[in-house]
């Protein structure tokens, strides 16, 4: 964790420039602080005043007064740290509220092989706890940091303007403060982190068994897992004890300060009071309250730079998101209009990982209206190829066109606006069917999707489930099988009713009635629309105009279901191994 170590001023800076941006919140704070830090100094002074005035002058309503006016003045005292812990708290929540927006606005701009790289749970964390601790940095963190400073510097000031040699012996005690909130600052942090490390360790290591439940249960691992939570519980636990322990240890030693002070003061003080008479009772006593407020920040002084510290790291690896730019470069002028849905692959080269290219100079072509199929053993590229075609990868080299028409030349939303893609892992959103179909697109009305439903003849399969088009899918369309899922996604398409289609049929075995179902809504979907499917299915492969057979990475052999059979090749051999089987 060396990004840790080093206190970083421009993330500082930054989040500060963003509070400040909410400028009458942020006057208001400034100056409430100020109040609070000038008000509470001035209480013991008032104290000093009643008790050389009033008490010992035997001056009853004068103190009456008195204790009134220092009643009012701790009132006031009381809102303005209210008024300052609540609007601190308000442009936190600003502060961070902003980031959030703009940190998912850019987050789902960047693309796809940005995710493939970056585990899904680090941008949860950035985007959900990261930015709440940047909220610290202005609760807990430089606002009561800088009440705290104004504090001491009127209270120094003050002590001097009481009585500057009794002050003088007091402040003596000034750099011990220093040295010793330093020290505990320093050791603090490095518990901090520990802390928060193994914290970090056990979330991951609780989150994956989650997602992997069925795999721990399936191979009996539930022993063993429990075996390692335990050890790394034990080791959170030491984490924390020691943190305790630093604590536990600065109280007393901020007393043991405050103590030798006041002890120091009574000594001067007192001597000054009694044989000298140029220091009053109440200024012993005004100087007495002026030392334990001296001392009460050192108690929570590192407290406090471990909030803007924690706050800091979590800036830092939100701004490092936030200037990275992985968007797709959305260059492309052109828009596509009355599109034909004649596609065009030359000889595109692509590689997600450098250097290691899965697809090497695939080109085809289909006319308007076409059904391509492309088969192939797994990982030969077949989805990397409708990846490439709705642009959520750029390629390495080639080209590939749409109406002969470059789809790096096209504005990248009006491109994907002439694409439907139904996935081989179909992602559904946890809410409605109907939510899942129209995507948040209010003008598509439920009669639409009926129509649309009967038309690809799963109107019934869907109001067989238990609430029609209003039933929920769960996280994952975990409650809907595969087949169903694709069927939903089927819907999703058709209604889009987008020029060009392309389809991933899932692999996984699908029931008799699902794949019935699947059929006749692929013919519908293919019908008189520029199709890419990657079949699965026979009688989608033998429905297709052009066959595409894929060998890793390349087109081995294309033609007709017909053709490529009598050729004798590749396509002959994967067709006795994968279809001549008891499945099809
Ligand atoms: N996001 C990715 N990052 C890196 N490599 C990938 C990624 N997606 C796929 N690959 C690799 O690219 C190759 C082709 O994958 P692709 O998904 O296109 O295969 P496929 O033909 O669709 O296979 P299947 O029939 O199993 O769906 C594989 O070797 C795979 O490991
Ligand atoms: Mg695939």
């Amino acid at each position: 964790m060396s990004d840790s170590n080093k206190f970083d001023f421009s993330g500082l800076k930054r989040v500060v420039k963003i509070g400040i941006s909410y400028r009458s919140l942020f006057t208001a704070v400034v100056i409430f602080a100020i109040l609070s830090a000038v008000v509470s100094t001035y209480r013991p002074y008032l104290m000093k005043d009643a008790i050389d005035q009033y008490i010992l002058n035997k001056d009853v309503p004068g103190l009456l007064y008195f204790i009134l006016l220092i009643g009012a003045v701790l009132m006031v005292e009381v809102l303005l740290s209210f008024a300052v812990i609540f609007i601190a708290n308000k442009i936190a929540q600003r502060v961070i509220r902003y980031l959030r927006v703009r940190l998912f606005d850019h987050i789902i701009k960047f693309k796809l092989s940005y995710f493939d790289r970056t585990p899904n749970g680090v941008l949860v964390t950035r985007s959900v706890s990261d930015i709440e601790t940047i909220a610290e940095i202005f609760n807990n963190g430089i606002l009561t940091l800088m009440v705290d400073t104004l504090r001491v510097i009127f209270i120094i000031s003050i002590m001097y303007y009481m009585n500057w040699m009794v002050a003088s012996i007091v402040i003596i005690i000034l750099p011990l403060m220093i040295i010793i909130t330093n020290l505990f600052q320093k050791a603090l942090k490095k518990v901090y982190q520990a802390e928060r490390t193994v914290t970090a360790k056990l979330n991951t290591y609780v989150q994956e068994r989650l997602s992997g439940m069925t795999i721990v249960q399936l191979f009996n691992r539930q022993e063993k897992e429990f075996e390692g939570f335990k050890s790394i519980n034990k080791e959170l636990r030491t984490a924390f004890l020691k943190t305790n322990l630093y604590f536990a240890l600065l109280f007393p030693v901020v007393d043991i300060v405050s103590a030798v002070a006041i002890g120091l003061l009574l000594w001067f003080g007192g001597l000054r009071t009694a044989v000298h008479g140029d220091v009053s009772v109440g200024e012993v006593m005004a100087f007495i309250s002026y030392i334990t407020m001296l001392t009460q920040p050192m108690r929570q002084i590192a407290d406090r730079f471990n909030s803007i510290q924690r706050g800091l790291i979590g800036a830092d690896r939100v701004f490092k998101i936030l200037d990275d730019d992985q968007t797709l470069p959305n260059n492309g002028k052109e828009v596509l209009t009355d599109v034909k849905g004649e596609i065009e692959f030359e000889k595109v080269v692509f590689s997600y990982v450098p250097e290691n290219p899965v697809l090497k100079g695939i080109s085809f072509q289909s006319k308007p209206g076409e059904t391509i199929a492309i088969v192939g053993a797994t990982g030969a590229g077949k989805s990397t190829i409708i990846n490439l075609l709705s642009r959520f990868y750029d390629i390495d080299s080639g080209d590939i066109k749409i109406d002969g028409k470059s789809i790096y030349s096209v504005e990248l939303s009006n491109l994907r606006s002439h694409i439907a893609v139904v996935l081989q892992d179909v992602f559904l959103f946890n809410s409605t069917i109907y939510e899942n179909i129209i995507l948040g697109n209010t003008s598509i009305s439920l009669e639409n999707v009926e129509q649309a439903a009967k038309e690809i003849g799963i109107h019934n399969f869907i109001l067989s489930l238990p609430n029609g088009y209003h039933t929920e899918v769960n996280e994952r369309g975990a409650s809907l099988s595969v087949g169903q899922r694709q069927l939903i996604s089927f819907l999703r398409a058709y209604v889009y009713n987008p020029e060009i289609l392309v389809l991933d049929e899932a692999t996984s075995s699908i029931d008799t009635e699902s794949e019935t179902l699947i059929q006749n809504a692929t013919e519908k979907l293919t019908k008189g629309r520029t199709s890419v499917v990657i079949a699965h299915r026979l009688a989608t492969i033998q429905q297709a105009d052009q066959i595409l057979v894929m060998e890793n990475g390349e087109i081995v052999e294309k033609g007709t279901h017909q053709e490529l059979l009598e050729k004798g090749g590749y396509y002959h051999k994967l067709y006795e191994v994968q279809f001549q089987s008891s499945e099809f």
